[in-house]
């Protein structure tokens, strides 16, 4: 099993649901966040984070139910990631788990995936 996939039995449904709503409430207040998000309401897209997460943390898979595979990667190719955008998007991430009080395993196992797929998403120099 991936490890990350631990995190929703570490965690529970509703911490899950907390940081989409913490995460989009940074970026709402990060400027230069806030304009890579194309939609005026941000909910439709708290959701999308949401459920993706309760996924690939190890809960239900209505994410892939609504939308399909994730090809997280390529959906992100509308939009420019560079080494900065990234720095803005963990450190949305960041703040929002700083607002809930994780476990230190959970909250090893998120920082870890976070990074890691973060980068992965970069695709601009
Ligand atoms: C690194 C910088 C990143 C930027 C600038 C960025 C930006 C965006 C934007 C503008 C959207 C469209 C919002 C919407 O759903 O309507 C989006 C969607 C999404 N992002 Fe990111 N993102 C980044 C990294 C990540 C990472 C690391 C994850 C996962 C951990 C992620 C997960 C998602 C998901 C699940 C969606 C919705 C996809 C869908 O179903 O359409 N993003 N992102």
């Amino acid at each position: 099993m991936n490890p990350f996939q631990s995190i929703y039995e570490l965690v529970g449904e509703n911490t899950i649901r907390q940081l989409a709503t913490y995460f989009y409430e940074e970026v709402a207040m990060n400027a230069e966040l806030r304009k890579r998000y194309p939609e005026e309401d941000l909910k439709p897209a708290e959701r999308r984070l949401y459920l993706f997460l309760l996924q690939v943390f190890g809960g239900p898979q209505t994410y892939s139910e609504e939308r399909g595979h994730p090809r997280l990667r390529m959906r992100h190719l509308n939009w420019k990631i560079d080494g900065t955008m990234r720095n803005h998007w963990l450190n949305a991430m960041l703040a929002a788990m700083d607002r809930l009080s994780l476990e230190p395993e959970a909250r090893e196992l998120m920082l870890g995936y976070f990074v890691k797929v973060a980068n992965h998403m970069i695709n601009h120099e």
